[in-house]
């Protein structure tokens, strides 16, 4: 079932994806773990094996009063789901962690992913019959506390004017709200999260923050023109985004995006009707470092995106390329790619400057419910000099074998409706100077030659 994609007229293997696997077949047997978790486990329960693999990976989603359709908490809650836990599992689709394992940089601050034998105990013990077991063996209950800004209460919220009223019926409803700060001078930003309350989150698809602001010389090179080029006021810097299970981001101690003097936040915001009538309202929560002690390092967001040539004919499986050159020395500290329903995967690759490629990261089964940041571990994040041209590898999946493709028969092209498709991603960089930079590198090439594993990193 794995499908090799080569770039045209050469030889390189440009990524790989799993083909199939949300096709008709489900049910069968999915992985080679599975297999082998059959054959001779010891007997796994629900108390003493997958109770604590629950508590660390699903939990924090999966408890009552969240957007997940069912809590994961008890025996009771979880045994109904059994199948359905024992396939999203297989397929690596929950915990929502859809990062081809077999390429590119596997080591991230964010990891929420199973282990090989976490997801083998966890299709063990359904295939057992999803046995509970002696409950003296059910580690002690997590409690969860919700209506929390996960990054700690912020210096400063700034909220919707007024809650956007839901309709009960209707179709989906994309709307910017563009909100002033009315800030007396520039901030660093140390943290940042967006935040749909309580019932909102029932009919927020999205909620994407950006700064709209003048480009500052700290961060040239954001935003989203394709070659970096300065412009005067940012069209908007992204910032935060809500999305189904995404949370707040903390930026590493140094580090920080500004927020300037007259800047106004953006919320662009996509709902969707439920069959009631529900009040949405969204807020901005920023940590602010202390004025006396600002960052070294700006973060801002790169955004290659290709609109164009996004030509995904019925029941076709295509690919769409962008790019975007550095324009100066980079230290990249996040990929999220952003496709609609039929994204199924994307690789972002570095075309180095003596022209060799190296793939940086794939996500290979791309899930329009999830908008997952995958955040780089600090050891790792890939460190590029200016002129290195990163490159997204974008593939569609219009066939009938895309389970959540609403119709194979049309074409589709760039749009903002998610029945339209896009090929883009969020690049959290940090641009470097060339000080800076080689210090940078030094340092990394010294911990690697100290170090014998064989990682991703120049
Ligand atoms: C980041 C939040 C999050 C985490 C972590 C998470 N889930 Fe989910 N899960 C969801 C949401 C939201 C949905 C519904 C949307 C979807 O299907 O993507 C869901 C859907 C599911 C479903 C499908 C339910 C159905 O309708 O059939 C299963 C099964 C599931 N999760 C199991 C798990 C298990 C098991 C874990 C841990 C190993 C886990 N999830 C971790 C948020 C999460």
């Amino acid at each position: 079932m794995r499908k090799t994609f080569v770039a045209a007229g050469g030889a390189a293997v440009v990524m790989s994806v799993w083909i199939g696997l949300g096709g008709a077949g489900a049910g069968t047997t999915l992985s080679p773990v599975a297999v082998l978790a059959a054959a001779d486990t010891p007997r796994v329960t629900f108390a003493k094996d997958v109770a604590p693999i629950f508590q660390a990976r699903c939990q924090t989603c999966h408890h009552p009063g969240t957007v997940a359709p069912m809590s994961l908490m008890s025996y009771e809650e979880t045994r109904p789901w059994a199948r359905s836990i024992k396939d999203r599992v297989a397929r690596r689709e929950m915990p929502p962690w859809h990062l081809d394992t077999s390429v590119g940089i596997q080591s991230f601050k964010n990891d929420i992913s199973l282990t090989p034998d976490q997801i083998a105990t966890i299709v063990a013990w359904v295939d057992a019959g999803a046995p509970l077991g002696d409950p003296k063996d059910l580690p002690k209950p997590l409690t969860f506390r919700d209506e929390e800004w996960t990054i700690g209460q912020p210096d400063l919220i700034v909220s919707l004017p007024k809650p956007d009223v839901v309709y009960a019926n209707g179709p989906d409803w994309w709307v910017d709200r563009i909100v002033e700060v009315n800030l007396p001078e520039d901030k660093y930003i140390k943290a940042v999260e967006t935040r749909v309350m309580g019932a909102g989150r029932k009919v927020t698809h999205h909620a994407i923050a950006t700064l709209i602001q003048e480009e500052d010389a700290r961060t040239v090179g954001g935003g989203s023109s394709a070659d970096g080029a300065i412009t005067d006021v940012n069209e908007g810097t992204y910032l935060s985004e809500y999305a189904v299970g995404k949370y707040g981001e903390t930026f590493p101690d140094g580090s920080g995006r500004i927020i300037k003097k007259g800047a106004k936040v953006r919320l662009n915001m996509h709902y969707h009707a439920i069959g009631q009538e529900v009040p949405s309202m969204t807020k901005v929560g920023f940590v602010f470092y202390p004025k006396e002690n600002p960052p070294t390092h700006f973060l801002t967001d790169v955004f290659p995106h290709e609109n164009d040539t996004i030509d995904i004919p019925p029941g076709a499986v295509t690919r769409t390329d962008a790019y975007y050159r550095l324009p100066k020395n980079a230290r990249i500290a996040s990929f999220q790619p952003h496709m609609h329903i039929r994204g199924k995967a994307m690789c972002m690759e570095a075309i180095h400057l003596n022209g060799s490629k190296e793939t940086l990261s794939c996500v290979d089964r791309w899930d329009f419910n999830w908008h997952v940041m995958y955040t780089y571990n600090d050891d790792v994040a890939p460190l590029l000099p200016a002129g290195t041209m990163l490159h997204l590898i974008a593939i569609h999946d219009n066939t009938a074998a895309n389970r959540r493709n609403p119709d194979p028969t049309i074409w589709v092209g760039w749009g903002q409706r998610s029945i339209d498709d896009m090929a883009a991603a969020h690049i959290g960089t940090e641009f470097l100077s060339d000080a800076d930079f080689q210090k940078q590198v030094a340092e990394r090439k010294a911990k690697l030659a100290s170090s014998t594993s064989n990682n991703q990193n120049q």
